[in-house]
């Protein structure tokens, strides 16, 4: 697996938002972790984008004990994953500006990026970053977009632009948090159309959703959030049709409301 946890837990305060968590992603596999909401998807997309420490248990990057290692090293893998948030923040500039901007200023590279666009260090190359961000515009299909400005696009285009955004870093891994919340149906197919390109271009792709429909549409795998763990995960079709766990069961039948 390409980004794991290990048994982590964290706790705000006294409330345990995660128990002994261990859920993984493989390259160029997009898993979905779905569950009511105050679950903790937003928390455990935390933990694996590196950016909060589990109170215990391990999160790995590419075999990287990321607590484990010295801080620079923890930056540099931190680098490696891509993050989505729910809000858009794109800045006033054009769209081509906004999905260029980090690998124009990023001063230390990722090693597939820096293999491919070494010469933009120092001398940037403008080619290069042109076709970065061209390519990425075609996966949210906003390819003859590049010089509208940002505060022209509509709130789901915004956010397809923020996705292009994240793809051109080019990361091992792309987390995405709720993805198309509050999208229109159109939005909502191009997003998860670029999700699953995104995986086929051998990223691992983890999807925080509440919404298990979007799970049943995107996902290869998903794991199950209930109370403070992951009761099941598995196949997306087998989870759906036939859970070992009982409360999956409820979650995914609608019998149990939270
Ligand atoms: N920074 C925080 N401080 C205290 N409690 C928090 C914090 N962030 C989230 N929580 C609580 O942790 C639980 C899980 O939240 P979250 O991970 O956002 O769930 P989800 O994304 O599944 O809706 C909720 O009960 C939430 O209120
Ligand atoms: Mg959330």
């Amino acid at each position: 697996m390409i980004l794991r946890t290990r048994g982590v837990s964290l706790a705000y305060g006294s409330e345990s938002v995660l128990r002994d968590v261990s859920v993984g992603v493989d390259r160029g596999e997009v898993l979905a972790v779905i569950g009511p909401s105050g679950v903790g998807k937003t928390t455990l997309l935390g933990l694996l984008s590196l950016a909060v420490a589990p109170d215990r248990g391990t999160v790995e990057l590419d075999g990287t004990d990321a607590w484990a290692a010295g801080e620079s090293e923890r930056l540099a893998l931190r680098r490696r994953v891509g993050m989505v948030f729910q809000e858009a923040s794109l800045f006033d500039a054009s769209v081509a500006r906004n999905v260029s901007y980090g690998l124009r200023v990023r001063r230390s590279w990722p090693e597939r990026v820096r293999d491919g666009l070494r010469s933009l260090v120092g001398s940037p190359d403008a080619e290069a970053v042109d076709s970065a961000v061209r390519e990425a515009l075609d996966v949210v299909g906003l390819g003859d977009s590049l010089d509208r400005h940002a505060g022209s696009l509509s709130g789901g285009e915004a956010r397809r632009v923020s996705f292009a955004r994240a793809l051109a870093y080019d990361p091992d891994v792309f987390l995405l948090d709720e993805p198309t919340s509050d999208l229109d149906p159109r939005n909502t197919a191009v997003v998860e159309d670029a999700v699953r390109r995104a995986s086929q271009r051998g990223i691992g792709v983890v999807v925080a959703s509440h919404d298990m429909h979007q799970a049943e549409r995107v996902a290869d795998r998903v794991a199950v959030m209930l109370d403070d763990g992951i009761a099941e995960v598995g196949p997306t079709e087998r989870v759906f049709a036939d859970p070992d766990d009982e409360r999956t069961r409820k979650f995914v039948s609608g019998e149990l409301v939270y």
